[in-house]
């Protein structure tokens, strides 16, 4: 079966007991026992498991290439699941440009403690060795294109690397989605997503899931991390999850179309410093991306000559973008990431990150262009 197909028709068939095409929605939260006290439908308390989250598991793992899916309330809680779940205690290694709300979860919450997280420029392989190597590592997570300076690193270089050291390697596919690349194919020992992004598409639903391989470590602690903390995904979202599904393939062609678009007329506008986008040639993650990834994705960054003032100024005058955090919805969406990541952040003043949408991408060129050229009329530096 090829992708397109996997994805409308694996982990759900016709219902057999109605005929039903489309998955029904399950939402009871208790299943009934069989007068010897066995559960003969296999469910018997939602937390534990349900016909509609199996669905979504199941089609996840599939999608991916893997043997099982673990799936959670959100990303983030997929994400501490994963911290939680590594067999080593130890030194986390996660790269030094990722999703904010990892350094929040470690900064904010006593995962922080409880390991060594050390950051590391990934695309640096020989500063990814020494870190996993001068102390006793049991994780290595990758992110890869990164949030918000779209750095691609070398997903089969690093997992390399973390084997030879027994750690394990996880990647967050959130932003590429199994559509541009299939870690667990080239030495992933699990992969993380945020559904809440591309795999749900629409920005209407809140999920994370994690995907295992046969006989992974991971399989169990991350099932009984599932089950006993309880931060599963309601089955409603793994409703509008599976029904994302059915088009993602779809829906990311055309994303990535229209985030190339996008990037060129971006990198041809005056006042634009730079793209940050693996689609163009001269992005130093070109080559990388065209080898491990089968389109470059819809996530896009751009500096905006005049620091954070004129990007916010730019931000503002926008009218079919959206001034909103996340990603991977039909919306297209803007956000200076500087200001929502606080103090600490590294991102440049003058960066806007994209999620390109599913709009037409000349009107979200025009909009942009309307936006910049108002800008620079206005004359904010
Ligand atoms: C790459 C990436 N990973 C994880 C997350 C967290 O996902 P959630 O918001 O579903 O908790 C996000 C959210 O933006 C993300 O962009």
């Amino acid at each position: 079966m090829r992708f397109e197909t996997k994805a409308i028709h694996c982990g759900r068939g016709v219902d057999e007991s109605t005929g039903a095409v489309s998955m029904p929605l399950h939402t009871s939260t208790t299943f009934e026992r069989g007068v010897n006290g066995s559960f003969p439908s296999g469910f018997e308390y939602t937390r534990d498991g349900n016909p509609t989250r199996n669905a979504f598991e199941a089609a996840m793992a599939m999608l991916e290439g893997g043997e099982d899916g673990i799936a959670f309330a959100s990303g983030m809680a997929a994400i501490a699941a994963v911290f939680e779940s590594h067999p080593s205690a130890g030194r986390i290694v996660l790269p030094d440009d990722m999703y904010f709300g990892i350094r929040s979860l470690i900064e904010e919450t006593d995962i922080g403690s409880r390991f060594d997280f050390a950051p590391v420029d990934m695309r640096d392989l020989d500063a990814l060795r020494a870190a996993v190597t001068s102390k006793r590592t049991g994780l290595v997570w990758i992110e890869t294109p990164s949030n918000p300076m779209i750095r691609v690193v070398d997903i089969a270089a690093i997992c390399a690397i973390a084997h030879e050291a027994n750690a394990l390697a996880v990647v967050d596919n959130t932003w590429a989605t199994p559509v541009l690349q299939l870690p667990l194919e080239i030495g992933a020992d699990a992969v993380m997503h945020s559904a809440t992004k591309y795999i749900g598409g629409h920005s209407d639903l809140m999920a994370g899931v994690v995907i295992v391989p046969n006989a992974s470590p991971l399989g169990r602690p991350l099932r009984m991390v599932q089950k006993h903390k309880g931060s599963v995904a309601a089955p409603f979202d793994c409703w509008l999850a599976l029904r994302g599904l059915q088009t993602l393939p779809v829906r990311m062609r055309a994303h990535c179309e229209g985030a190339q678009k996008v990037a060129e007329a971006l990198a041809s506008h005056p006042r634009v410093e730079k793209v940050l986008f693996p689609g163009l040639q001269t992005d130093p993650g070109h080559d990388l991306a065209t080898r491990q990834m089968s389109h470059y994705g819809a996530m896009l960054s751009f500096i905006v000559e005049g620091g954070a003032d004129a990007a916010m100024a730019v931000a503002g005058r926008l009218k079919i973008v959206v001034r909103a955090t996340s990603l991977g919805g039909t919306h297209s969406l803007i956000e200076h990431r500087a200001s929502v990541e606080g103090a600490k952040s590294k991102a440049p003043g003058g960066l806007l990150r994209i999620s390109v949408g599913l709009e037409h991408p000349q009107d979200i060129i025009d909009d942009l262009m309307q936006a910049l050229g108002e800008t620079c009329k206005a004359g904010v530096q």
